[in-house]
């Protein structure tokens, strides 16, 4: 729905992940977006400019390029800028501000957003040169879908891998979206598991990924919202422009929850909070004996439950994990908490779960409207989740205690 009509530039280096731009396009022309490509010389060694004249419909832009008004002309056409893959030469020209080519020119001349999504072999992206270079443009608000591990093309292991598909689109599906619905409120979100100490290195936690909880922080922030986003330990990275607080325990996550409630209009709380804590951290590791061993555990504080008893004018969005009996025990978790929305997964069905980008989730309101929603990626199904918050603030029909 985002991308559809969308004019989405992109920009190819020269890069063997060249081919998997392919991929890109044709999702992006199957979203009804109007793609163009621009191409540098050195990418025009690895795939050729047919292939993306034939995927896109348009004529492709290439180097060397006549002097003249192109870059300015196709800076204004663009609605987004997508440099796929990005290689770390073109990364170290945008960020020292060179225009040597056609796409480092239009670069320079554009006013929308850029996103980079780099490839390399996994020592250059691992050079503090290039990383240097990444963060200059980051703190710029350029925007980067950052590599993953894995095989690499030059047959070495590591960070350096193109990200997926569906994870560029995501990306571009965020920077384009610009309706600012949450403006003037202030949104916090939990993310993540808690992790809950045993001894100095055993823990209790959980699988949960936070890629959830991510997705609806930056889907509120580029709706407007002032976000704060409480996580517990991820290997994901916020957006710049929220306010970020790093946890460990779940006691921990609640007093940072309550340490910011005076200024928090709507509370969606996705972290996997642990239900229970070791009685006591031994300052030891504990040593194996003959006999088994007998864990006491103590119940974490419930932060929603609490939130819930303090709720005022308040919005509060709960997660339901559940494997049976899901939609009772969905709507039974919402009144017990006094939540206006409970958003309910099943990780065991097909698209939804831990560390996917997708997920399938139904959506409970306090009336116990049911919105079953089809796979989608995270990011989307966080819009879904937004969009529902908006119509309940409009309609005024959320409860307050
Ligand atoms: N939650 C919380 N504090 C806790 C535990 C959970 O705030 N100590 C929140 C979660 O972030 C989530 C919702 O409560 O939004 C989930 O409710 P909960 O009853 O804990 O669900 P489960 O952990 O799935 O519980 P159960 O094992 O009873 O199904």
């Amino acid at each position: 729905m985002i991308l559809k009509n969308k004019k989405i530039l992109i920009g190819v280096t020269g890069g063997i992940a060249a081919y998997k731009t392919c991929e890109l396009i044709r999702a992006l022309v199957k979203a009804e977006s109007d793609v163009r490509v621009v191409m540098t010389e050195a990418s025009q060694q690895f795939i050729t400019a047919l292939t993306f004249e034939t995927l896109t419909g348009n004529a492709v832009h290439r180097d060397p390029f006549e002097q003249g008004t192109k870059h300015i002309e196709l800076a204004r056409w663009a609605d987004c800028i997508v440099v796929c893959p990005a290689t770390a030469n073109t990364i170290a020209k945008v960020a020292s501000g060179l225009a040597d080519n056609l796409l480092t020119t239009i670069i320079l001349a554009a006013n929308v957003p850029v996103v980079f999504c780099p490839a390399m072999n996994v020592q250059m992206y691992l050079n503090p040169l290039f990383q240097r270079n990444m963060a200059a443009l980051k703190q710029l608000s350029y925007r980067f879908v950052e590599s993953e591990q894995g095989e690499l093309a030059c047959g070495e292991h590591g960070w350096g891998r193109l990200a997926d598909t569906a994870q560029i689109i995501d990306s571009i599906q965020s920077v384009l979206y610009n309706n600012p619905d949450l403006h003037g409120k202030r949104v916090l979100v939990t993310a993540g598991p808690t992790v809950e100490d045993i001894d100095p290195v055993r823990f209790i936690s959980n699988r949960s990924s936070g890629k959830m909880g991510f997705a609806l922080a930056e889907a509120a922030m580029l709706r407007g919202a002032e976000v704060t986003l409480i996580s517990g330990p991820t290997r994901l990275k916020p957006l710049s422009g929220m306010n970020y607080k790093t946890v460990r325990s779940a006691g921990e996550m609640h007093d940072e929850v309550f340490k910011c409630w005076e200024d928090v209009d709507i509370l969606m709380m996705a972290a996997a909070v642990s239900d229970y804590k070791a009685r006591q951290i031994q300052n030891q590791k504990i040593k194996k004996q003959d006999e088994s061993l007998v864990l006491e555990l103590d119940r974490t504080a419930d932060i929603l439950h609490e939130a819930g008893q303090k709720k005022g004018k308040r919005m509060l969005i709960g997660f339901a994990l559940e494997t049976d009996h899901e939609t009772e025990n969905a709507i039974r978790k919402m009144m017990s908490k006094n939540l206006d929305l409970i958003v309910l997964n099943n990780p065991l069905e097909e698209g939804a779960g831990f560390d996917v980008d997708t997920n399938r989730v139904t959506l409970i309101d306090s009336s116990k409207q049911i919105i079953e929603l089809t796979v989608m990626s995270k990011i989307e199904v966080a819009h879904r989740i937004i969009d529902h918050i908006i119509i309940h603030m409009q309609n005024n029909e959320f409860i307050t205690a």
